[in-house]
């Protein structure tokens, strides 16, 4: 195995309150690592503590207690973000400023110069989807723009690790699916890639894996299929136009429940009444087109874990 891109081991942060003796945890005894190479989402209701584990983890705020590597990598040394891109929550750039400029800035940051500078502004403002607007200033930039600026200046060193803040905020749905599948690509081209995001039903399905965190505490970690549960329930799909009124109230009375998709007809019924319905569907001669036993989504399994 090599080295894992990201460990943590045992991050705690605790900040002052203001006037008062107390001080408010907001990240508590984490320990998590993301294996170098996949998208690693680190997933959480706002207020979960990921903006802060994401500024321990590049060393811009010393953890209260506790320690991280970067590909092995202690994070209080500089060459530890030397492989790394970062993409903050809220990105700043001076407004008067182009989207070229921005980016180009940013290639001169990551120890880049002259033509290879040039030339992977240019390709990443492409690979933004900026290309057409790279001379928009960043004052005429709408938060969607900006947010792909950010991106673009988060790629153009070409890192190893992209660590991404809510990257998909400000994107309108069109380009929260651009940025999919950019994610796609990126860890397709070997990146490992590490997202926080609160949108936990948006990420479920492009990430590897998953830390889940609530009130600074990681709640679960793993694939998603690892935290999700099956339900004890059972989707079964036939072709059926119109509704039969008659199945509807035998489902019922199997405890199930029956409602219209598309052109065809779901039935949603408990696990150990499968049999009983399948029975009736033959009966009726049902045409069938799928059976499923259905799972919790990343959002219910959170629910769970942290009700
Ligand atoms: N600089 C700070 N000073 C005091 N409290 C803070 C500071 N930054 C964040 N917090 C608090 O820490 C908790 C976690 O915040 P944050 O890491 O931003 O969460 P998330 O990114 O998951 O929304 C919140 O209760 C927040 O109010
Ligand atoms: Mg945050």
């Amino acid at each position: 195995m090599s080295e894992p891109a990201i460990q943590i081991q045992n991050f705690s942060k605790e900040y002052p309150v203001p006037r008062q003796k107390a001080r408010r945890v907001a990240v508590n005894d984490l320990s998590l690592e993301a294996p170098a190479g996949g998208l690693f989402g680190f997933l959480g209701p706002n207020g979960a503590g990921k903006t802060t584990t994401i500024k321990m983890l590049l060393g811009f705020i010393p953890p209260t207690r506790g320690g991280a590597w970067l590909f092995g990598v202690p994070v209080a040394d500089d060459a530890a973000r030397r492989r790394v891109g970062y993409l903050p929550e809220q990105p700043y750039f001076p407004k008067f400023l182009s989207a070229q400029e921005v980016v180009r800035a940013h290639a001169g940051l990551a120890g880049l110069a002259g033509a290879r500078a040039r030339e992977r502004a240019e390709a990443c403002l492409h690979q933004v989807g900026m290309w057409d607007n790279r001379h928009m200033t960043l004052a005429k930039c709408s938060k969607g723009m900006t947010q792909r600026v950010g991106l673009a200046s988060a790629l153009v060193g070409d890192p190893d690790l992209l660590i991404l803040d809510e990257p998909s905020s400000g994107l309108d749905p069109l380009g929260r699916r651009e940025l999919r599948e950019l994610l796609a690509a990126l860890r397709g081209a070997g990146k490992t890639i590490f997202l926080s995001s609160h949108l936990l039903s948006e990420m479920e399905s492009v990430c590897d894996r998953v830390g889940v965190l609530a009130k600074g505490k990681l709640v679960a970690c793993g694939a998603p299929a690892e935290i999700t549960r099956t339900r004890d329930q059972v989707a079964v799909l036939v072709a059926q136009t119109e509704r039969d009124e008659v199945l509807a109230h035998e489902v019922e009375a199997h405890g199930g429940r029956v409602e219209a998709d598309g052109e065809k007809t779901r039935l949603l019924i408990p696990a150990e009444r499968v049999y009983n319905v399948m029975g009736l569907l033959e009966r009726r001669r049902a045409r069938l087109l799928s059976v499923a036993p259905q799972r919790e989504t990343l959002e219910e399994a959170f629910l769970r874990l942290v009700g």
